[in-house]
């Protein structure tokens, strides 16, 4: 796997992209599920650029703990100030599969979009019960990427984009096997939910259009892809205006432990 820019520049950018409406909604249907509560102790796996972990602090209130881990520097100096003002949140820097809390530390763990970079996911599961108290929650989501539709014109220089894109993620499918790698580190699976992410016009404050950019940035230089391949492949997206059409299904699981 190629890691994705996670740096600076990757971090401002995944910050934009997650600042849409789409991403707002999605956060508020984990949040929904997760139901943080006061005084309560949470922890965000691969915190990002921290807008979570900041909807949990406010939901759990200083009497609460919440804990955001990541391995990027960058987007933990982002989440660091994102949540500065907030005294119940500590940013730690640390892996998803070694978390560096004691056993039954947490009332309820989240995780968005990043077990499918996570190459041992059983093990880092295992984690995430050790870390919970009995009767812990656990909320994840991952994307299937496949489920992505999107009206490009020229189909084959798509699907090389694509299948460039799907070179920075450990498994580009993980949806379909997350139950039952839940199941088998101990977990009870109790509701599967869908967010499907639609736009349906070509919008630049929508998921769709600033993940144009991450992936050109990415897949540039791959599979053969030149600057200027990507650059045709952007722009027709970019002007298809009412005939444009972007869907990607993410998978919701809450689990008990
Ligand atoms: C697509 S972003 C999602 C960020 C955040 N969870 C959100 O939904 O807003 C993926 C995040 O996973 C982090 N990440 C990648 N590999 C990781 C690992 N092995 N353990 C923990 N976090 C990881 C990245 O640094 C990045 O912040």
């Amino acid at each position: 796997m190629a890691m994705l820019g996670f740096d600076d520049e990757g971090a401002r950018r995944l910050q934009r992209v997650y600042s849409t409406p789409d991403v707002v909604a999605q956060r508020a249907e984990v949040l929904r599920r997760l139901r943080p509560a006061a005084g309560e102790a949470v922890l965000d796996v691969g915190s990002g650029p921290g807008f979570l972990v900041a909807a949990i602090a406010d939901a759990v209130g200083t009497d609460g703990v919440v804990r955001g881990l990541d391995p990027s520097p960058a987007m933990n100096a982002m989440a660091s100030a994102y949540c500065a003002d907030r005294s119940q949140v500590r940013i730690d820097d640390g892996d998803a599969g070694a978390l560096p809390y004691p056993d039954g530390a947490f009332d309820a763990v989240v995780s968005t979009q990043v077990y499918e970079y996570v190459a041992d996911v059983l093990g880092a599961l295992v984690e995430v019960r050790r870390v919970l108290r009995p009767g812990g929650r656990f909320v994840v989501l991952d994307t299937d990427w496949e489920s992505m539709v999107w009206h490009a014109a020229d189909r084959e220089l798509h699907r090389r984009v694509l299948e460039a894109w799907e070179e920075h993620l450990v498994d580009p499918r993980l949806p379909r096997v997350l139950p039952g790698l839940l199941e088998r580190a101990g977990f009870r699976v109790v509701e599967r939910v869908l967010i499907p992410l639609f736009n349906p016009v070509y919008d630049e404050n929508t998921y769709s259009a600033g993940t144009i950019e991450v992936i050109g940035d990415f897949v540039t230089g791959r599979q053969g892809l030149t600057e200027q391949d990507v650059a045709r492949w952007a722009d027709d997206l970019r002007s298809r205006g009412t005939d444009y059409l972007f869907t990607i299904n993410r998978y919701c699981f809450v689990a008990t432990s």
